[in-house]
């Protein structure tokens, strides 16, 4: 894969526009490998360096990886595109099947943590945990949690320090098959 490394005010916008369509989450803990699809998200600047955080609510298999694992990954396709892997990793679950085969998605080694990205897609940011948080009902909007806690299934945060950031154009994604060897996004 030939990619480019990009800047905060970049990834920040294709990021936001992207994740409500649907993006890949991508957990390896130990052997134990998984992506799901995220809607929802932040990308901010706290404890001094940008963070992505993701929401993963208990009923998940994810979740279960995501507690034990350093870091995850983030990986967002190219407008219009992937939809159908999107749809079918956020509706089955790992706990059932392989989800790589079911969505036609490919695990390819990451730059800098353990849990790999997904090969077919455009944009990818790289991960590593440095804070979870799980969700206090007492502390949440009446209306919020009449909208999206009805099940009491609720969210864990999980906040991880962008380690690197890089984006795979269309064209490459078509030509090339090899990872740049690319100095990795530091701030
Ligand atoms: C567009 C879309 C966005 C989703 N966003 C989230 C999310 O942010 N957090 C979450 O826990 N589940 C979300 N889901 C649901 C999970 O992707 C779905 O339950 C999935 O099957 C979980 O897979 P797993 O059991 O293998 O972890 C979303 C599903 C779709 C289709």
């Amino acid at each position: 894969m030939m990619a480019k490394d990009i800047s905060y005010e970049e990834y920040s916008r294709q990021f936001l526009e992207q994740l409500p369509r649907g993006a890949f989450l991508t957990v390896q803990e130990g052997e134990r490998l998984n992506t799901m699809t995220i809607g929802w998200g932040n990308i901010g600047y706290i404890w001094k360096m940008p963070v992505l955080t993701v929401m993963v609510r208990y009923s998940r298999h994810t979740h279960g990886l995501i507690e034990k694992a350093a870091d995850f990954s983030v990986c967002l396709p190219a407008p219009g595109e992937m939809r159908k892997a999107l749809a079918i990793a956020g509706s089955v679950s790992g706990r059932d099947v392989d989800k790589f085969k079911a969505a036609g998605v490919t695990p390819q080694p990451a730059r800098t943590i353990q849990s790999p990205v997904i090969k077919e897609c455009n944009l990818f940011f790289e991960c590593r945990t440095v804070f979870r948080q799980a969700m206090d009902a007492n502390l949440l909007d009446d209306t919020v949690r009449g909208n999206s806690y009805s099940s009491l299934d609720f969210h864990v945060m999980y906040y991880g320090q962008i380690t690197a950031c890089y984006r795979n154009d269309q064209e490459e994604r078509e030509t090339s098959g090899t990872t740049a060897k690319v100095p990795v996004l530091s701030s």
